[in-house]
């Protein structure tokens, strides 16, 4: 069997989406190790879940840096000296340079709890229930030089339900965002991913054509 594709989870909160990633892995879902988990929050609840797991955890406060490239610059260093291969962000909240994109070319993914490029930033969910969509969901996609920007890997639609508040929404995202890292990571472990551009081709992925998510449903059926 191949070698465990080497993941460095880069975070700055709770990292629910770090133990989703620990538990595909225990479940042998997902082909990956995690070699370093990296926060630049000292009390991150992700760093605590990685010690929990004996997995290695840094801490780089980014306030002790003079610039984002500097601070890119330690963190490259760290990633280098736990040999990581796919730069993972969960929750980090940092905008990355072309020092961390150069170290780590079409390497680096994120997650946003948004169908991109709608509701791109902070408070995704926030901004999703103010506009009044009917879906919202999850992005994976690869980091550019730009915020939640780069080529899109993955989204599964979620409805917004005429009681959801931002929390209630969240957690329902959450859910999913935990399935959608996890796929994506593995389609790369797999080797089946190719970029294109901004477009992404997966390998064999199953697409079913007719899959629709209407919020709220419809009774009217199509024509043909
Ligand atoms: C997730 O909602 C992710 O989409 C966003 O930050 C949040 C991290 O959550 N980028 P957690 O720390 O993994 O629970």
């Amino acid at each position: 069997m191949a070698r465990p594709l080497a993941l460095g989870v880069l975070l700055s909160g709770g990292g629910t989406n770090l133990q989703a990633l620990i538990d595909a892995i225990a479940a042998r879902a997902l082909d990956a190790r995690i070699g370093v988990v990296v926060s630049n929050q000292a009390a991150a609840g992700g760093l605590a879940r990685a010690r929990t797991h004996g997995i290695p955890s840094v801490v780089v406060p980014h306030g002790d840096f003079p610039s984002r490239a500097a601070f890119d610059t330690r963190l490259v260093e760290v990633l280098h000296a736990h040999g990581v291969e796919l730069v993972v962000l969960a929750g980090f909240m940092r905008l990355v340079t072309p020092v961390l994109l150069g170290a780590f070319p079409a390497r680096v993914l994120n997650i946003h709890p948004a169908l991109l490029p709608s509701f791109p930033g902070l408070h995704a969910e926030r901004q999703a229930l103010e506009h009044g969509a009917r879906v919202t969901g999850v992005t994976v996609h690869f980091v550019d030089e730009h915020a939640d920007h780069g080529p899109i890997i993955l989204q599964i639609a979620v409805p917004i339900l005429p009681d959801d508040d931002e929390e209630r929404l969240h957690l329902r995202i959450q859910r999913q965002e935990h399935r959608a890292y996890a796929q994506a990571i593995q389609w790369i472990a797999e080797g089946r991913i190719r970029i294109d551009g901004r477009h992404v081709l997966v390998d064999g992925a199953p697409i079913d054509a007719d899959a629709t998510l209407a919020s709220p449903g419809v009774s009217q059926r199509t024509s043909s």
